[in-house]
């Protein structure tokens, strides 16, 4: 016996990445998976989303733990296209149990650099995407009066990182909605909760923007992004976390032996937020040359 045994979970973004590693953890312990991912590349991202074949490997995942696997196309920026998925989902199975909110983007550059659209587009994914998954789902919870949703927000929803404001104010916003969320379902016997992850070996990040900005240099390659990420950790030699170690903490939430925690955000993140802060601003030689580096100098400065 499984500890979610009988159960039926929807997986936004759920074709590879995290997604994946949680779809296959979750039918490893007796659930039934649905994935919704959008199945094509938005223009303004440096990097590929998941494709059909993506999709095909996650459900060959599932189906090696003996559950059974639909993947369905459902851009989380498409209210009417989200709503079919679930529809479908619940159609297929007979109802469902797991809401995974898990699709999201990232995009680097300083916030004076942002374009309107490009900043609309992370929002929209991020966050608005999750509010749109959860209203897709909250009349089917409401009714059944159980329900489990874990948002996969990031340790960018509880600090901040440099040039990419909109990704985390959307995940700041994700930790918020998922408090308003356990309020208002809370009531119908719905739990909802949060993960933060840390940096994760998944395919948001493979790709020379990330490896660039995590390793601090141009042409970084993935083995010197892999190993600068080994400073993010308080758990000595850590560096990138699998995907599976955030798969072990949603299946953890969503099953029976976290039936009494809602409202929780809880860091995936082998200690990276107790590490103290750092703030390579004032370092002489480094931020904007026209800027003065100490405008107040104490006197024992002088
Ligand atoms: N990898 C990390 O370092 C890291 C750290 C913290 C949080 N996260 C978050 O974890 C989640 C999963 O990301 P991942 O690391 O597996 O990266 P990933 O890029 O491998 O997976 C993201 C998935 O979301 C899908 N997706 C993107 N836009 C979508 C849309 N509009 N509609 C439906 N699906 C869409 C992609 O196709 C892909 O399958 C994201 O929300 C991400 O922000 C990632």
């Amino acid at each position: 016996m499984g500890r979610l045994d009988g159960r039926v979970a929807f997986i936004t973004g759920g074709a590879r990445g995290q997604g994946r590693a949680i779809a296959a953890r979750l039918a490893a312990d007796g659930a039934d998976i649905a994935i919704a991912d959008i199945g094509r590349d938005i223009d303004s991202l440096e990097y590929s989303l998941a494709n059909d074949a993506d999709a095909a490997e996650t459900v060959d995942r599932v189906r090696e733990h003996g559950r059974r696997c639909i993947a369905l196309e459902g851009d989380v920026r498409d209210q009417v296209a989200i709503d079919r998925a679930f529809g479908a989902t619940v159609d297929e199975f007979g109802g469902v149990d797991i809401l995974v909110s898990n699709a999201g983007i990232v995009d680097y550059k300083p916030l004076w650099e942002i374009s309107e659209e490009e900043w609309s587009t992370i929002l929209d994914v991020n966050l608005t995407g999750s509010w749109r998954a959860v209203k897709a789902a909250s009349a089917h919870f409401r009714e059944r009066c159980a329900g489990s949703i874990v948002f996969n927000s990031s340790i960018n929803g509880v600090e901040g990182g440099w040039n990419y404001a909109h990704y985390v104010s959307a995940k700041h916003g994700l930790v918020g909605f998922m408090k308003a969320v356990a309020l208002e379902l809370g009531p119908y016997g719905v739990r909802s909760n949060a993960v933060l992850p840390t940096v994760i070996d998944a395919p948001i990040n493979a790709h020379p923007a990330s490896w660039n900005r995590v390793a601090g240099k141009p042409d970084a390659t993935p083995e010197e992004w892999f190993e600068a990420t080994r400073s993010w950790h308080l758990l000595r030699g850590r560096g990138a976390l699998p995907a599976e170690a955030v798969a072990d903490t949603v299946t953890w939430l969503v099953s029976d032996d976290a039936r009494h925690i809602t409202g929780a955000a809880i860091p995936v993140d082998a200690g990276h937020l107790v590490l103290p802060g750092g703030n390579p601003a004032p370092i002489p030689g480094e931020g904007p040359e026209h800027a003065t580096p100490d405008p107040w100098p104490s006197e024992g400065s002088k």
